[in-house]
């Protein structure tokens, strides 16, 4: 995280140098407050730093492909083979942390799968389907999801773009190029946790490598043929980026926990590099990411909804030890 003033710089420093264990450990001694958060806090206020405004940043493209510029990934890659980014970039826009939060939402989550739940058909437990009826297979309570995660099932979230701003802004940034794309998280919960099997998609797919690491196994058949001839496997770490053009088979094996977010796009009709169309930015027909976080007076206002019109205000609320 970024300093907020020199009071986090100077923390650092003393903890980098160890000054503040010999401060906590004597201070510790004779039992007294070393008063380390104190100092933080006040430096933090007399010498801030100035904070850059996150949320009105937008991601570019040359950000989410960088290294690779968007020429040479339009005419190289783009269609026709995948590419591997190695990178410590975008590692945070859905962590385990997030997954938590989200999961402990069953219920009231949409369209939670879970992967290899059965052995017909797709394999998949749909919420969402079993929910209207569409999928003829028993409601779920969360101890029973939570078990099946447990003994190694993994689950897929989709339409997960606006668990964060950084999603919502790198598919807005990508349907310039592209139509309006969705965000799959994928998480499993060991090794050997069954994901998907060889398999090609219609979607020009963009993996972010979230938390932990992934074995991947890419074919040089694209469909309508069939995986036959392994091109390259390779482990994804958190922080890569996988681009694989659509129709192009490949395959998932887990390899410890990991999580993992997709983000796919269909091809724009006629779209070719001697005709390449770029649309500007917010005209797909994604809603917008608002921010939603109240603007914060900087001076006490006068409040006359505040103005105590009883005695009933005076009363005590235990705020002392008693
Ligand atoms: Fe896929």
């Amino acid at each position: 995280m970024r300093d907020k003033g020199f009071g986090d710089t100077f923390e650092r420093f003393t903890k980098t140098t160890g000054i503040k264990w010999l401060i906590i450990t004597i201070t510790g001694w004779f039992n007294v407050n070393c008063g380390c958060e104190y100092r933080r806090k006040l430096l933090n206020k007399w010498f801030p730093y100035k904070q850059k405004n996150k949320m009105n940043k937008k991601i570019t493209i040359e950000e989410i492909l960088d290294p690779i510029s968007p020429k040479v990934f339009f005419t190289e890659y783009w269609n026709k083979k995948h590419l591997i980014i190695r990178r410590n970039k975008f590692k945070d826009l859905f962590t385990w942390d997030d997954f938590n939060k989200c999961m402990n939402l069953y219920p009231d989550l949409k369209g939670l799968q879970i992967l290899n739940y059965r052995l017909d058909g797709d394999g998949r437990w749909c919420l969402d389907k079993v929910r209207k009826g569409t999928l003829k297979l028993p409601m779920l309570n969360k101890d029973t999801v939570y078990k099946l995660w447990k003994e190694g099932k993994s689950l897929a979230l989709p339409f997960a773009e606006y668990q964060k701003k950084e999603i919502v802004d790198i598919c807005n940034e990508f349907e310039k190029y592209f139509h309006k794309g969705q965000a799959n998280v994928y998480a499993s919960p060991r090794a050997g946790s069954k994901s998907f099997p060889a398999h090609a998609d219609n979607t020009e797919n963009f993996l972010f490598q979230q938390e932990g690491k992934q074995k991947w196994t890419i074919y040089k058949e694209f469909a309508p043929g069939k995986p036959k001839e392994i091109l390259e496997e390779f482990v994804l770490e958190a922080g890569d980026l996988l681009y694989i053009p659509q129709y192009q088979f490949h395959k998932v094996d887990t390899i410890g926990p990991r999580l993992m977010i997709s983000i796919h796009f269909t091809n724009k009709p006629k779209q070719s590099l001697d005709n390449f169309t770029v649309s500007p930015l917010g005209k797909s027909k994604r809603t917008q990411w608002y921010n939603w976080t109240p603007s914060l007076p900087k001076k006490k206002p006068f409040q006359p909804q505040l103005r105590m019109v009883s005695d009933t205000w005076k009363k005590k609320y235990f705020r002392d030890k008693i």
